[in-house]
């Protein structure tokens, strides 16, 4: 396992930068902070925690840039666009910061994790970096900028899981709600940058989750999505009992909080996920029968390249276990590279074929960004040309378009439990949900609440959506 790239505590005094123990809970109000997050569902998750902790100290939230006393991107660096986007957004903050010198702009996440100070020196209107396992330290930097032009904290810890701290749910809709079981990761897949970024695995305490789970229940909420990189590796050693709960243990026991709170999770990875699991999702009816498993590419040459420790043929095995176990409407999804390095014709045409064998549901697909640092970066040529990446890639879409196209037409006539999530985006008089499967499905309104479980019947389909009438 490479050495994670954290700064040793001589190494942050060097910098340079100040990291000012503060008045922890102080009662006065501290002005207003407005989160922006970007990247998986995890930075989202995240920005709820750290709302929870600046609340905690004080601090007030707004909804309102303009009247914010201090701004924080919680960002990105997966792929290069990703961190283009939030220097863009940077630059746009030059006006508010001009008008108000005593803003404070602050960068957490993963792109303050890679770039460190960097930011701060590139982007001369930030003045608070803080990686994604330093928030407890933001009252902290944020007093100390009273005082200070910058704070920086972006020590990765191995055991820092926010477990105590009580999210404070963002942007919710009041009914689904993601829950964090562990962070980090062990994995090295060649092209990511998230075990920099994150660093190592850790998982939460399972009591700590149920608990959260439970609260939500009764809040209100009647779905949770456990969210992990790698969620097949969430081990827990409860010492009191002398256990050790792995992902199935912690589904079951999620599942067992209430038989109406439903349970997804997100993300498998191929080379973990077990029948163990497979057979606790078919054994409650509210864990939800889908499943996120990103392959990358099709082709065993690629996979090599990629450290992804799994074949094509190994993957297949597990798709057919899937189908075995859960049944054919079970719902799969994948993320997928185009383009990566060496990537010829035919390492192509085995992912369009692997797209063929398992005719996902839906697919996240992106064609192949070098990040700084990665082992596929040191050691391999982006040899790709872009124009040949972004052909794949509209390869990849069309298959992916036409897999969904098929397999949302095999659930038209068919009768699907909905949980009622909102209005639907386009009409306010049809309410839109989530099937067992994960499939949007949308229909006329009748006399259900947000929150309510309806029987709908399945009339059409888009290639993204489930159209249909309440039938109970
Ligand atoms: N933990 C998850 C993925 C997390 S990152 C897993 O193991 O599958 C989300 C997705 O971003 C990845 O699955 C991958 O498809 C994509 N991704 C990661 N690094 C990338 C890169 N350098 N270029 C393009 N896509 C990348
Ligand atoms: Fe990245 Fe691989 Fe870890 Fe996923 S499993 S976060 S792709 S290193
Ligand atoms: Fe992006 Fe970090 Fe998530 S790099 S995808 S926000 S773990």
């Amino acid at each position: 396992m490479q050495e994670l790239k954290t700064l040793s505590k001589e190494e942050m005094q060097s910098l340079d930068v100040p990291r000012i123990s503060g008045n922890m809970g102080s009662e006065k109000s501290k002005g207003k902070v407005y989160i922006e997050s970007y990247g998986c569902q995890m930075n989202f998750a995240d920005s709820e925690v750290v709302t929870s902790i600046l609340m905690n100290h004080g601090y007030g939230t707004t909804d309102n840039i303009q009247e914010a006393d201090t701004i924080l991107l919680n960002t990105c660096a997966i792929r290069e666009n990703a961190e283009t986007k939030i220097r863009h957004r940077l630059k746009g903050f030059q006006a508010l910061k001009s008008k108000n010198p005593l803003l404070n702009i602050g960068i957490l996440g993963c792109m303050a994790e890679r770039l460190k100070t960097k930011l701060i020196e590139e982007e001369k209107i930030v003045d608070l970096v803080a990686g994604p396992d330093a928030y407890r330290d933001l009252p902290n930097l944020l007093e100390s900028l009273e005082s200070e032009d910058k704070a920086i904290n972006v020590f990765l810890s191995r055991d820092e899981t926010y477990g105590d701290i009580e999210p404070v749910r963002l942007h919710s809709n009041g009914v689904t709600a993601f829950v964090s079981i562990m962070r980090g990761c062990d994995n090295m897949c060649s092209f990511c940058v998230v075990p920099y970024t994150r660093g190592r695995e850790r998982s939460r305490d399972m009591a700590s989750i149920l608990s959260e789970c439970e609260t939500l229940f009764n809040e209100g909420y009647r779905e949770v999505t456990l969210l992990g990189q790698n969620v097949d590796s969430y081990k827990y050693e409860d010492s009191e009992k002398n256990q050790i709960i792995s992902f199935a243990n912690l589904l079951e026991q999620v599942a067992l909080l209430n038989p109406k709170l439903r349970v997804r999770f997100s993300t498998s990875h191929p080379k973990d996920i077990n029948d163990e699991v497979l057979y606790m999702m078919a054994k409650y009816d509210n864990i939800c029968k889908n499943i996120h498993l990103p392959a990358q590419s099709g082709s065993n040459r690629i996979l090599d390249l990629m450290k992804r420790t799994y074949t094509r043929e190994w993957y297949m095995d597990r798709i057919n276990s899937i189908r075995t176990i859960l049944g054919d409407t079970c719902g799969i999804s994948h993320d997928m590279i185009a383009g990566f390095c060496t990537e010829n014709e035919e390492d192509h045409a085995e992912t369009l074929s692997l797209m063929d064998y398992v005719q996902y549901d839906f697919g996240y697909m992106f064609s192949y960004s070098e990040r700084p640092g990665t082992p596929a970066a040191k050691k391999y040529i982006d040899d790709i040309p872009e124009e040949i990446k972004k052909r794949r890639l509209a390869e990849i879409i069309a298959k992916q378009r036409f897999h969904s196209g098929i397999r949302n037409q095999m659930m038209v006539g068919t009768q699907q439990i909905v949980l009622v999530e909102g209005d639907s985006k386009k009409s306010n008089s049809h309410h839109y949900g989530k099937c067992d499967s994960g499939k949007v499905v949308v229909f006329p309104k009748k006399n259900e609440q947000k929150g309510d479980y309806v029987l709908v019947k399945i009339t059409q389909c888009t290639t993204g959506t489930l159209l249909g009438e309440r039938i109970d």
